[in-house]
């Protein structure tokens, strides 16, 4: 007897890394039961490959991390790095930003089951459903904000180009209104060999990036760098550049 596992459907957002993790395994087919407990391995080993893209991708130490009061992902995805952060006591207080959150039973399962009840608790409790372009928090309420390949939005389904600068540029705007001063915002904007994207997105989505970047740094509430980025399997310099935005 064969069954969907309820965990096959996350594996399309999941499928590059999983690709770079050499795992060969095709994602669209029915699983028997007995492949259940596979399945739950390879989100353990997508949590821990997550985590330390946003280490190398973002520049974070746990130093960095451990000293600050809050901090906000935005496009978190499945919360791995508040998990992280809380199960390896860098820091409490990880706020996870997202515009869905994963309710289906058998992910849920998988995660409590990696994380453990409490964590995936603590994680659930500072987790909220929202938009970075209408980030539902408080202005100045972090003192570091990450964003690993979730800027721009990844589902503009508009081809619209006006719509998606509009998008990029209110992101932005939100992210400096949340920061602190004297607070940092850590971004590594979305590869371009993700499934699924508009290529409208694709081929305009790093000059809408550098024009925002600009403007904001003409208004001198921020100082922007950018910074390459080596990745940690080809030892060469990503295409994506690391964007920190200093806020003044
Ligand atoms: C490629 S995933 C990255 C997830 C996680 N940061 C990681 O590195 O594994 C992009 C995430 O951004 C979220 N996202 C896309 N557009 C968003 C938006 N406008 N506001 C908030 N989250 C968004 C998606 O739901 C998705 O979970």
């Amino acid at each position: 007897m064969s069954f969907e596992h309820p965990l096959k459907n996350i594996i399309p957002r999941i499928g590059s890394k999983l690709k770079s993790a050499k795992e060969k395994e095709p994602v669209n087919k029915s699983y028997s039961k007995n492949d259940g407990r596979r399945w739950i391995e390879l989100v353990v080993r997508e949590s821990e490959e997550t985590v330390s893209l946003y280490y190398n991708n973002l520049g974070l130490t746990d130093e960095m991390l451990s000293q600050k009061n809050s901090v906000l992902d935005i496009g978190a995805g499945m919360a791995d790095f508040a998990a992280h952060c809380k199960a390896n006591k860098i820091n409490d207080n990880v706020i996870s930003l997202d515009l869905q959150q994963e309710d289906q039973p058998g992910i849920v399962d998988a995660q409590k089951m990696y994380f453990g009840e409490k964590i995936y608790e603590h994680v659930k409790n500072r987790t909220i459903t929202g938009k970075m372009e209408e980030i539902p928090c408080e202005d100045e309420s972090f003192d570091l904000i990450v964003g690993h390949t979730a800027m721009p939005g990844v589902y503009y389904h508009s081809d619209e180009i006006e719509e998606m600068k509009k998008g990029i540029s209110n992101s932005f705007n939100e992210i400096m209104r949340v920061l602190r001063h004297g607070g940092e915002a850590r971004m590594f904007p979305l590869t371009d060999d993700q499934e699924g994207e508009s290529e409208i997105r694709k081929k305009f989505q790093h000059q809408a990036i550098k024009q925002k970047l600009s403007e904001l740094q003409k208004t001198g509430i921020c100082q922007v760098l950018t910074e390459e980025v080596i990745d940690p399997e080809t030892k060469k310099i990503t295409r994506e550049k690391r964007i920190v935005i200093r806020k003044i």
